[in-house]
């Protein structure tokens, strides 16, 4: 055991509860995971009822950080869709308020994204209140169950009250369909172009490659470029892109274009490839080739980015949806469906001559700490909610294993250069056949430090703070009661939860 304690030097250990029933953001509901909703997280949002999907229209203004998503509340499965609301002051704890926008005659409301339009572009709001314009799909059933391939369309609606309510636009659609079957989930974002001019530009998914589209108003729309053909991975429809200006570690302006894809991923069903390169005029140029992806877990899927953060906040900061469609409509919740992940800080790193994307916690969540406790000190730690801080000392290979008294288990672990999370046995998993599963990624360089996650029915495991990330849903039927700690060298450290 001697060089046990060094491993772990710093374990910690925070117990949420209290924080949150101290915190009366949501007073009428409980997050506690309840005898009822054992598998209803703690300090992840979900909806008080009903089903969720994509995170959408994220922006921050006045204090307050505005997750935006698709909505029904009064069905656990995906149908019409509304766009829900939910607003945060720390990113943490998260207050729902009532349904932002409903769809209409044009169609059910489907993914997007929304802009502070501060210049008052649009004409939607005056000089003194500039508009909140929220740029969406129109997705029309009747038009896709007749055979139609012109079904989804571009509309926008705008707020003057803090995204509170929320008017159409009477010109909708703004981007009419152009022929394409799947042609949705508009971002959209200023961009500063070669000769000075600023311009709105629209990132949008056309079946499985990438359309831009430019604006001066955001209400006419111009198209300036396509990209995707022949490269990255193309086993499913492209979805709920973003595109992101970052400083590589060398100093180089680079951009960044989120893509999500169903089915496709490396782990079956939804996942989000990136691509890293450089964008002008509408024509993104990618650097190599090679397929990357956001997250190696099967459930971090439709994730895009905040938009208009505080003048002095540089971060990128991402949400995704945590769930796959494989199974989405399937899991075991009964009185609401889907958790979102935790709000992730997105960022350029360099690793063995490779440009990566590292997604790492958000720095407000360790306002969620308490009681740090160093893990071999104890016997006995608290909670199903909980963050463990590992640094690896010695060795590359690592396995935790997080097991209940009715014999279930949960396994993360790096050995041979592969992270995994094995759900094969982590509890309830009959709904579909493919969520009993091992999931690996590649990782050819040293894991040093581990951020892992647990909430009621979800895992998050950040190596070295995000440089690779896999997030699982997991449906244990009682809680885990014993953790089981190795690293290949020393004998094996065990504790108990309570
Ligand atoms: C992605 C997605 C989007 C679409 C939305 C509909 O999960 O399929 O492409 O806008 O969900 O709910």
């Amino acid at each position: 055991m001697k060089k046990f304690a060094k491993i772990f030097t710093k374990s910690l250990w925070a117990l949420f509860l209290p924080i949150l029933i101290s915190c009366s953001t949501r007073p009428e509901v409980s997050f506690t995971a309840s005898e009822s909703e054992p598998f209803r997280p703690e300090y992840h949002f979900t909806p008080k009822k009903g089903w969720m999907n994509d995170p959408n229209g994220m922006f921050f203004l006045d204090g307050e950080y505005h997750l935006f998503f698709q909505h029904i509340p009064d069905s656990t499965v995906w149908g019409p869709m509304h766009w829900g609301h939910a607003v945060s002051t720390d990113l943490v704890h998260w207050e729902e308020l009532p349904i932002a926008i409903y769809p209409d005659s044009l169609g059910y409301i489907f993914s997007g994204s929304a802009v502070f339009d501060r210049e008052n572009t649009s004409g939607l709001g005056t000089e003194d209140i500039p508009p909140i314009v929220a740029i969406f799909t129109y997705h029309n059933m009747a038009g896709e169950q007749s055979g139609k391939t012109d079904y989804q369309s571009q509309g926008i609606a705008y707020s003057t009250d803090k995204g509170r309510t929320w008017t159409k636009y009477k010109g909708n659609p703004v981007l009419p369909n152009q022929g394409v079957r799947d042609f949705r989930d508009p971002k959209v974002m200023e961009i500063l172009k070669a000769d000075g001019s600023k311009a709105w530009n629209m990132t949008l998914a056309a079946q499985d490659r990438i359309q831009f589209f430019e604006s001066t108003d955001l209400k006419t729309w111009k198209f300036s470029g396509e990209f995707g053909q022949g490269i990255g991975a193309h086993g499913g429809v492209w979805e709920c892109p973003d595109l992101l200006p970052f400083t590589a570690p060398s100093g180089e302006q680079k951009w960044v274009l989120l893509v999500s894809i169903n089915p496709g991923g490396p782990q079956k069903g939804s996942a989000t490839q990136y691509f890293i390169g450089n964008f002008e005029n509408g024509t993104f140029t990618p650097d190599d080739t090679m397929i990357r992806w956001l997250d190696y877990g099967p459930d971090n899927y439709a994730g895009v980015t905040w938009s208009n953060l505080e003048e002095d906040d540089n971060r990128t900061l991402f949400i995704g949806w945590m769930s796959n469609w494989l199974y989405a409509q399937v899991v075991p919740t009964d009185t609401w469906r889907s958790a979102m992940t935790l709000v992730r800080e997105l960022s350029l790193i360099e690793v063995n001559g490779v440009l990566l994307l590292k997604s790492s916690p958000a720095k407000e969540l360790e306002k969620l700490r308490i009681d740090p406790i160093e893990v071999n000190q104890v016997s006995n730690l608290p909670s199903q909610s909980v963050e463990i801080q590992m640094e690896l000392d010695g060795s590359d290979a690592f396995s935790l294993v997080l097991s209940n008294e009715v014999g279930e288990k949960v396994t993360i672990s790096k050995e041979m250069g592969l992270v995994s999370i094995d759900r094969t046995y982590a509890g309830k998993n009959t709904f579909h056949p493919d969520f009993a599963a091992m999931h690996s990624a590649p990782m050819s360089w040293k894991a040093e430090t581990l951020r892992i996650f647990l909430d009621a029915s979800s895992v998050e495991l950040f190596v070295n703070d995000g440089e690779l990330v896999m997030t699982s849903l997991l449906f244990p039927s009682a809680p885990w009661k014993t953790v089981k700690l190795t690293n290949g060298i020393d004998e094996a450290l065990v504790f108990d939860l309570k």
